[in-house]
This record gives C-alpha cells, structure tokens and sequence, in this order.
C-alpha cells in the first residue's frame, strides 16, 4: 500500500499568508500541518509516498519535506494543476501503479491514527473506505447519506439542499478501481474532477465502497478560524511543560514549552503555549492557546489564542486575541495619536 498526500491546491481563503507559503505548511502549535499528516502516514507500514504539488508553492513543500527520511518514509513529488482531489489521483496514477493507496489531504489533521483504517479495509477487501463526521456547516463539504444499517445511500459534494450532516472528512482509501471511476466522471459545477463525484460511481460501478464513522475530533484547516482552533486543540493534546529558555523574574503557568536560546523577562506566560527558538518576550503577557515562532519579539504587549509565525515584532499592543499573524510582520502601537497605519499585504483582513 502507498500513501498519497495533497498539497497542491491554490490556497485563496488563507491569502496572504500562501502567497508565500503552502497553506498545508502554516503552522500549529510551532509545527507545519504537513507534518503531522506525515507523522501519520509514518506511524502506519506504508513506506512510499507521492505528495501532490502545486507549481507556486511546491518547492516550499520540498524544502520541508526533502526525501521524507526524518519520517523515515519514501517521498516522491507530483506537481499538478489543482483541477480536483480526483484529477490529483489521476496525475498521480504513474506513482499509484496498480496499488491501493491512502489519500490525505495535506490541510486536514485528526486525532485518530490511519492503522485501524488501513486494517478494516484489508480485511474486508473493500475498493474504497471514507471516513465520516458529523459537521454543522455541511454546504461546506463533500456529504454522505447513509442508511440505518450505515450503508452509503448517495455522495454529494457541498449539497445546496440538504441531505445530512455526515461530512467526508480528508483521508480516503482506495483500491486500484478508484482510476475506472475517474475515467468515467466529468468536472463539476466548480470546474473540478470531485473525489466525491468519483467515489459515487465506484458505488454505481457496484464495487464494495463502505463509511466508517470518525471517533476522534478532525479539523479542516481552510480559514483562519480553523488554524486557530487546529492550533488551540494541538496545544491541549500534545504539549507539555518544558522549559530551555531563560527565565527572569516572570509566571510560567501549566503546560508551556519554551525553546532554547529564548528569553522570557518580566512576563507571565499562561500554557498550553509554546514558544519558539530565539525568542524574546519582555513585560508581555502570553494567555493560553498561542503559539509563538522562532525568532519573534514580543514586547509591552498582550497575546491570546493567537498563532504567532516566526521573526514576528509585537510591541506595545495592548490585546491581542484571535489572531494568525504570518513571517516577518510587525505590530507596533502609534504612540503619538490614536491615528491607525496600515501597511498590509494583498488580502490581508485586519479588525480594529
Ligand atoms: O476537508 C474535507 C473536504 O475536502 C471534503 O469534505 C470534500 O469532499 C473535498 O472535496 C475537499 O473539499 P475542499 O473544497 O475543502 O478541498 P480543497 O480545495 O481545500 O483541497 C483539499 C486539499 O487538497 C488541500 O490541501 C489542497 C489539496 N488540493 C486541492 C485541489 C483542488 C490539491 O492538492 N489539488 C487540487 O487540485
């Protein structure tokens, strides 16, 4: 069995920040969201994996990933037009051969592991398995109907109408009968080859296709909400207390992870948090969920539920809440008027 992960896409509800970066590569909890779907894969038997590219920000993808062996794992890179989670199959059946494969999406993250999958799947030959959870925004996703035996009634992508609230979430198996199925759809109304349109006719094509409910949470990471609640929920299931950095006359509260060669001065820091390499917090505050990056200088200033990337300047912010601030950015306070200066990217949204 092989591994196919999605990180191509074009990234446009999280402009600016992908216009420099992949969206799978922004960070939660210190950590590119990639990563975890690679630790994953990683924690299963598989060995090869193809990950799909974009042509814009693929060599960020590869400058993270190089040849996969921090993961211990294979990796191989299929750029791609991003035409459709099922047009990425179809790029990538040269990889796929005539093997079955997991699919990933590179933006997704849940707190279950793949092997129960994988097993069930095995064992019970089926040519597709999708993973289920229940959502309340369900115009958003691919939606599955089911029967009361738990069977798959039908398979709508974004339905308009409503027919449920099972949403497929971003990991998928398949056999080598998911390339009929795709040979026979055609784009939808959004000009995209649909996953979802593919599994529906291996279900008409009568080949064995089954849904296995999701008993962990799962977060899609598309928006800016969704990393600050990706980031918060990381926080809370895996850090710990560790402390490297330098410590003066400051509150360090619960389960906060500070890095080595960073200095916290006169400030209380309240976990889960974590706090990268290089950094300085001075007279600030650091309220739960926040994730700092390495290099980044947080000064005179107030932070909560905030994902902070790396060599970012804060100083004399009064509060800070809510909040996805991308590389290099600096947030100062006008201290001569109440006048306030603005110089943002492309797309940027900033609430004042
Ligand atoms: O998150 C789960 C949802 O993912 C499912 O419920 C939907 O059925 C499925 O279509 C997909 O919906 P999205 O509209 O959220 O997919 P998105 O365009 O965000 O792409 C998902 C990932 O796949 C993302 O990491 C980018 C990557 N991708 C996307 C496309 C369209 C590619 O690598 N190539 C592509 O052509």
């Amino acid at each position: 069995m092989k591994a196919l992960v999605l990180s191509g896409g074009k990234g446009t509800r999280l402009r600016p920040l992908t216009f420099t970066c992949a969206k799978q590569l922004i960070p939660v909890a210190n950590k590119p969201i990639l990563g975890y779907v690679l630790d994953q894969v990683a924690a299963t038997s598989i060995k090869k994996v193809g990950i799909i590219t974009a042509h814009e920000t693929g060599q960020f993808v590869e400058d993270y990933v190089k040849d996969g062996s921090s993961w211990n794992l294979n990796v191989c890179y299929i750029p791609q037009e991003p035409l459709g989670l099922a047009h990425a199959v179809k790029t990538a059946k040269h990889f796929l051969g005539s093997d079955s494969f997991v699919m990933c999406l590179g933006d997704n993250v849940t707190g279950q592991g793949l092997e129960s999958f994988v097993k069930k799947f095995k064992n019970e030959h089926l040519d597709a398995l999708i993973i289920l959870k229940e959502v309340d925004n369900p115009s958003s996703f691919g939606i599955a109907q089911l029967d009361e035996k738990g069977n798959i009634v039908r398979l709508v992508e974004k339905p308009k109408t409503p027919i449920g609230n099972l949403a497929i979430i971003g990991t998928y198996l398949f056999s080598n009968k998911v390339h009929e199925a795709i040979e026979r759809i055609k784009p939808s109304w959004r000009g995209e080859l649909e996953i979802t349109d593919a599994i529906q006719e291996m279900i008409n094509m009568g080949f064995p296709v089954k849904a296995e409910i999701l008993n962990s949470w799962w977060l899609d990471t598309g928006k800016k909400d969704d990393i600050l609640s990706a980031n918060a929920k990381i926080l809370d299931e895996y850090i710990q207390r560790d402390i490297k950095g330098t410590v003066i006359n400051s509150t360090v509260d619960g389960r906060v992870n500070v890095a080595a060669e960073s200095k916290i001065v006169n400030s209380t820091i309240r976990g889960p948090c974590v706090i990268g390499k290089g950094v300085l917090i001075e007279g600030s505050f650091i309220g739960p969920y926040t994730s700092i990056g390495d290099g980044s200088k947080i000064c005179n200033s107030n932070l909560e539920y905030c994902v902070v990337q790396d060599c970012v300047t804060v100083r004399d912010v009064e509060r800070l809440e809510d909040s996805l601030i991308g590389k290099n950015a600096k947030i100062t306070r006008n201290q001569r008027n109440r006048t306030i200066k603005l110089h943002v990217g492309d797309y940027s949204e900033v609430e004042v």
